[in-house]
């Protein structure tokens, strides 16, 4: 395989040291504004020497965000080349665009690394897909709030504080925005239920709610009532259709979810053979994320593709009723009081993320026993 590298930042150089060290992935070109030079791949600053060379059979986009992101990939699939990514945001957004086009093309195209980096997720649907039914998929797939979180309940640290060694330790995303208010993590529940569900989610339709208005004293609350607070994401199957969302949850204290330590992910699927199936591994850094890249380029010479059909436009109904931990002024029904804060009786997903809409100052974290 003859392969064009687009970045090499973090995940493009884990890249780049990975296939030096295998023979059959011969990174041919870089793609790097920078002035590098590699012993053995030639350094472009231009796209159209990647596009236009028709040695390059697969062009491995490691350079992140969605622009230029998007036109190089869109562009490189034009020109009948196989894709790999890691990037979950140029995925999610584009999901409609870049998967029929590849079909269209007759071109692979798999990304892997964009959801639980270093853990093989979404190669595990597409496995779990072949005998069974997936009923749920979800859990903890960012490891930036779970970093937070966990040094808040375990290490007592402060909300800004947590963040701050967060970002220190090079967890989180540019834009911390995007890690705190839940947006990574719903880019990847939409990916992950795109593939699980074979279908293609509209995305206006997955309420997201982020960690970034939690304090102390919150967590202090969950602690004395036996629980822990995690980011967690959901794709359920139903009666209706699908729920799908992305909102901190109280997990009992010995559940597998509550253990999850520092910026580990753990993402699980419920299928209708295996039951309950846990992944728990490194959903960033660079080896790990590199390591699913290369998977996946193994994957193109064992002749795999997409992971999945592209389905139909499908809207999330999110009807699943939760109690809710709520601080801030909740006017509907009560079940109990803790501290300021209250204990909602049961109320739809999609009820409970409008209100939240409306109250944007108010902390929120749904109460569940398991994904
Ligand atoms: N910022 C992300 C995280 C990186 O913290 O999990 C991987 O998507």
């Amino acid at each position: 395989m003859r392969i064009g590298l687009l970045g090499f930042g973090v995940v493009g150089k884990g890249v780049y040291d990975i296939c030096a060290k295998m023979p059959e992935l011969q990174v041919a070109k870089v793609l790097c504004l920078e002035d590098i030079s590699l012993p053995d791949a030639e350094v472009v600053g231009d796209i159209h020497a990647i596009w236009e060379d028709e040695t390059i059979d697969t062009v491995i986009e490691a350079m992140g965000g969605l622009h230029p992101a998007y036109e190089f990939v869109r562009g490189a699939i034009e020109a009948g080349k196989n894709i790999v990514t890691s990037n979950k945001a140029l995925v999610a957004n584009f999901y409609d665009d870049l998967i029929p086009l590849a079909k269209a093309k007759g071109v692979k195209f798999r990304c892997t690394a964009a959801v639980g980096g270093g853990i093989g997720w979404l190669s595990e649907l597409e496995r779990a897909n072949r005998v069974q039914i997936i009923e749920q998929v979800g859990g903890i797939m960012n490891g930036t709030c779970n970093y937070i979180l966990d040094s808040m309940t375990r290490l007592g640290l402060g909300y800004d504080e947590a963040l701050k060694q967060a970002q220190g330790l090079g967890y989180a995303e540019a834009n911390p925005t995007t890690d705190v208010e839940g947006i990574d993590t719903w880019h990847k529940v939409i990916l992950s239920s795109n593939i699980a569900f074979g279908i293609s989610l509209d995305s206006a339709t997955v309420p997201v709610a982020g960690i970034s208005k939690i304090t102390g004293e919150d967590v202090a609350n969950f602690t004395a009532h036996g629980y822990v607070c995690k980011l967690i994401s959901t794709g359920k199957r139903t009666e209706k259709g699908f729920s799908v969302f992305v909102q901190p949850t109280l997990c009992p204290q010995g559940s597998p979810e509550a253990a999850v330590p520092m910026n580990y992910n753990l993402i699980t699927l419920i299928g209708d053979t295996s039951a309950r199936m846990s992944f728990f591994g490194q959903g960033a850094g660079r080896y790990p994320t590199a390591y699913n890249v290369v998977q996946d380029c193994m994957e193109f010479l064992n002749g795999k593709g997409f992971y999945c059909e592209y389905g139909p436009k499908t809207a999330a109904t999110n009807d699943i009723c939760l109690s809710y931990y709520v601080r801030g002024g909740w006017d509907g029904e009560v079940a109990e009081t803790w501290g300021d804060a209250v204990i909602t009786k049961p109320v739809s997903v999609s009820v409970m993320h409008a209100w939240l809409a409306e109250h944007p100052g108010a902390f929120i974290a749904a109460i569940a026993d398991a994904i």
